[in-house]
C-alpha cells in the first residue's frame, strides 16, 4: 500500500507535535521515522493510526485520504515499545485476539495464530502465559497480533528499546526480513538512527516537529542536506569549523585562526561564493594520523594535540584540538598515540561538506 502524508499537523494549544510533514512512501518501503526524543515521531505515527486526529493536513493510502477512517478500518498492525500483551492471557490468547474481535471462527483462528507464531518462531509456545515468557519472545508475541489480522501496512514504535543490546541487534534483523518477506508497507519509528540505517528504505528525519530530510540512508550520511541531519546522523558525529573560503593562486582553501586547508574545487566552489563565515563539516573517519606509511599531499595536513584517546576496539576515537577547536577522530590504530602528543592529520578533503550558517543548508546538496 502506498502512504503520502501531505502538511500533516498536530498541535495542542500551542505545543506543537507535528508540523506540516509530506512525505511519501513507495508500496513495500520501509520507512523510518528518526529523531530525537520529542521531535514528533509518535504524534505523526498515531495520526497515520487514525489514533491522533490531525489538525491540519490528509493521510492517504493508495491515493485515498483517510482522515476520517477510523482505526480499525485503516488495515494497519502496530507493534510498540511496550508490547502491550494481556498477561493474563496465553501466547495463542494474545496473538488470536483481534481475530476473536472480528469474530472469525474458530478453524481459521487456529489456522493463522499458527501460521503466524511458526513463522516468528513461537509456535510451539502457544499454550504458555505470558508471564513464562522472555523479552524476545514478548516482543514476537506482539509482532505476531499486529500480523495475523494481514495488515496493509505495519506500524512500529521503538519495538526494541526495551530489549538489550545483543537481542535488539537479532530482531531488528528478523522483522526486516519478514517486512520485506511480506512486502507489507512498514514505518518504523526509532531515536536510534543505526536501526534505521540498517532497516530502512528511506528515513525521515525529524526535528521538533518539522522534517529535516527524508533520503535513503547512504544519502543522508554522505549527502546531508542540512546542518541538522551533518549532526545528528553518524556516531561520533561530524565535526564544524567556522572558515572562510578563500581563493589563491588557483587554489580554494578554508581558513580561520585555527586550521588552513586546501579544498578540491569541485567541494569548495559554491561555499566560496558565499560571502564571509560557511560552517565546514567533516566526518571523524575522515581524518587520519600521518606517518611515513601514509603521506599526505601539502596543505592537506594539520597539526593538533591529542587530549583524549578512547580505545573502542575495533578503532580508536581521539579527541584532539587544534589551536583551541575541539574534534573528533577515528583511527584504525591509535599507534601509540598519548594525551598530551602533539601530531600531524590528513584531511580527506574530498568529504568535506559546507552549510550556510545562515540558513543551515547545505551548499553541495540542499
Ligand atoms: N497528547 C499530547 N498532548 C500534548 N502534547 C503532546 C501530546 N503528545 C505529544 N505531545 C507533544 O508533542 C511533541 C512530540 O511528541 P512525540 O511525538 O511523542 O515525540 P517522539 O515520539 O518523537 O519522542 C512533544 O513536545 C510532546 O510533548
Ligand atoms: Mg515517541
Amino acid at each position: 500500500m502506498r502512504v503520502e502524508l501531505d502538511n500533516l499537523s498536530k498541535s495542542w494549544d500551542g505545543v506543537v507535535g507535528a508540523d506540516r510533514i509530506t512525505l511519501d512512501i513507495a508500496d513495500g518501503d520501509l520507512v523510518a521515522f528518526l529523531g530525537p526524543s520529542g521531535c514528533g515521531k509518535t504524534t505523526t505515527l498515531l495520526m497515520v493510526a487514525g489514533i491522533y486526529k490531525p489538525t491540519g493536513g490528509t493521510i492517504s493510502f493508495d491515493g485515498r485520504v483517510v482522515n476520517e477512517v477510523a482505526p480499525k478500518d485503516r488495515g494497519i498492525g502496530m507493534v510498540f515499545q511496550s508490547y502491550a500483551l494481556y498477561p493474563h492471557m496465553t501466547v495463542f490468547g494474545n496473538i488470536s485476539y483481534p481475530l476473536r474481535i472480528q469474530k472469525v471462527n474458530k478453524g481459521e483462528i487456529r489456522e493463522r495464530v499458527q501460521r503466524v507464531a511458526d513463522m516468528m518462531g513461537i509456535g510451539d509456545l502457544l499454550d504458555r502465559n505470558i508471564a513464562q515468557l522472555s523479552g524476545g519472545q514478548q516482543q514476537r508475541v506482539s509482532l505476531g497480533r499486529a500480523l495475523v489480522k494481514e495488515p496493509q501496512l505495519l506500524l512500529f514504535d521503538e519495538p526494541l528499546s526495551n530489549l538489550d543490546a545483543r537481542l535488539r541487534l537479532s530482531m531488528r534483523g528478523e522483522i526486516k526480513r519478514l517486512q520485506d518477506g511480506l512486502g507489507i508497507t512498514s514505518i518504523y519509528v526509532t531515536h536510534d538512527q543505526v536501526e534505521a540505517m540498517t532497516m530502512a528504505d528511506k528515513i525521515a528525519v525529524m526535528s521538533k516537529g518539522v522534517l529535516q530530510a527524508y533520503d535513503v540512508p547512504e544519502d543522508l550520511y554522505d549527502r546531508p542536506k542540512t546542518l541538522f541531519v551533518a549532526g545528528f546522523v553518524g556516531n561520533p558525529p561530524m565535526n564544524f569549523f567556522d572558515v572562510e573560503i578563500m581563493r589563491t593562486d588557483g587554489d580554494f582553501r578554508a581558513k580561520s585562526g585555527a586550521i588552513d586547508l586546501v579544498l578540491p574545487a569541485d567541494r569548495a566552489e559554491k561555499a566560496a561564493a558565499a560571502k564571509g563565515k560557511v560552517i565546514m563539516g567533516i566526518r571523524p573517519e575522515d581524518v587520519d594520523l600521518v606517518d611515513d606509511s601514509a603521506p599526505a599531499g601539502e596543505g592537506l595536513t594539520l597539526t593538533g594535540e591529542i587530549t583524549v584517546v578512547e580505545p573502542l576496539g575495533r578503532e580508536d576515537l581521539l579527541g584532539v584540538g587544534i589551536n583551541g577547536v575541539d574534534m573528533h577522530v577515528l583511527v584504525d590504530k591509535a599507534r601509540g598515540v598519548r594525551v598530551g602528543d602533539s601530531v600531524d592529520f590528513v584531511f580527506n578533503t574530498s568529504r568535506v561538506q559546507f552549510f550556510d550558517p545562515e540558513t543551515e543548508l547545505s551548499f553541495l546538496w540542499a
